[in-house]
């Protein structure tokens, strides 16, 4: 039986008797020591936290279902967020368990296919909108703070409470914090709920050490690393498109806090580490997962000495959830023959 982060982490949440426990199965998720990226990277030990393992297929999951329950126990009957896609699936999906209305708004371009077939699926009300995350992230705000429907984006408290369980969960696999963690950086919520997860877990002495909290955006939206937002942010990694993160300050102290450093990756780095994750480690993700990857490669060709740490990159999200980036690269092993044994035997050269 999976039980999932409400009963499972429930002393670390901020939950009361009223809070009805329930669960999709979320969190628990695996951590898969990698040999061929740690080769390339020179790393003492790389592993992947594998956030995809998640119901809807992204760590948003372990937020969403502490941001439902306690919707829930204050009487809410209508949940709504702002997305690039994976928030809007998990808040679909969990309110679609919780019998709410869900109400999400998105940008009409650049949300991933699959990631609106989640939440056409799972029957949200869809509200596309002509413009990005910034704006969509703006009218929930506003609608949230005008009539009584509950946001479930990050800048609920609840949704980083559930995600600091994922830092408890690295700590308790390799029996200690790792020495540095590579995270994609969109909205800032994640990086901002590790930190929060790992100095809990060093107050109740799980671990002796903290990681440096390593950061990366994608460099047509890297706000952060700029110290500006950016008015049109864009990236082939559509889940990080984000010109205006709403954690940003918080994200930022973490940074400071851990000796950690927030970077960017372009896309083309990003697109190396997706394809780099799938031929040769076997894990499809999504391009802005393969941002924590990218982020690594970088830093470790740049001459960042890693033989003696232990680092995780967290892989946030699936690749099945953007099929249209997927096909799209390069080189395709793609042929096309008759239904014929013969011919698929001579180009393998088995004739
Ligand atoms: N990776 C994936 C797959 C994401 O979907 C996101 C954010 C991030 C990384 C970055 O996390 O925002 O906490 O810094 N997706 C949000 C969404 C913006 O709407 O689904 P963050």
């Amino acid at each position: 039986m999976i039980n999932g982060v409400l009963e499972r982490y429930g002393e670390y949440l901020p939950l009361t008797e009223k809070t009805p426990i329930f669960t999709l199965g979320e969190g628990d998720t695996p951590l898969v020591k990698s040999e061929s990226i740690a080769a390339e990277a020179g790393c003492g030990e790389l592993y992947f936290k594998l956030e995809i393992c998640n119901p809807t297929g992204s760590f948003k999951d372990r937020g969403m279902v502490v941001a439902v329950a306690k919707a829930l126990e204050e009487g809410g009957d209508t949940i709504v967020c702002a997305s690039t896609g994976n928030t809007s699936a998990s808040a679909a999906a969990y309110g679609a368990r919780c019998g709410l209305n869900t109400v999400i708004v998105v940008p009409n371009k650049y949300v991933a296919r699959g990631k609106l077939a989640q939440a056409v699926t799972y029957g949200a009300r869809i509200m596309l909108i002509d413009g990005g995350f910034d704006d969509a992230l703006r009218i929930v705000r506003e609608l949230a703070a005008k009539h009584p429907v509950v946001l479930v984006n990050s800048l609920n408290p609840y949704r980083l409470q559930g995600q600091k369980t994922a830092a408890f969960e690295i700590v308790n696999d390799l029996g200690t914090a790792p020495d540095h963690l590579f995270i994609p950086v969109g909205n800032a919520g994640n990086i901002t709920a590790y930190w929060l997860g790992f100095q809990e877990a060093h107050q109740m002495e799980w671990t002796g050490t903290l990681p440096k909290m390593m950061g990366f955006e994608a460099e047509g939206a890297a706000a952060i690393v700029k110290g500006h937002p950016i008015e049109t942010p864009n990236t082939i990694a559509s889940a990080i498109r984000v010109g205006n993160p709403a954690s940003w300050t918080k994200a930022v102290r973490a940074r400071e806090e851990s000796g950690g450093a927030i970077d960017s990756v372009t896309d083309d780095e990003i697109m190396e580490a997706y394809t780099l994750m799938a031929r040769e480690e076997g894990i499809f993700c999504e391009p802005a997962s393969a941002a924590s990857v990218a982020g690594l490669l970088k830093l470790a060709r740049g001459g960042m000495r890693l033989q003696d740490s232990k680092v995780v990159c967290v892989i946030t999200g699936s690749g099945l959830k953007d099929p249209d980036t997927a096909v799209g690269v390069d080189p395709v092993f793609r042929e096309e023959f008759p239904a014929d044994t013969g011919a698929i035997e001579d180009a393998m050269g088995l004739a």
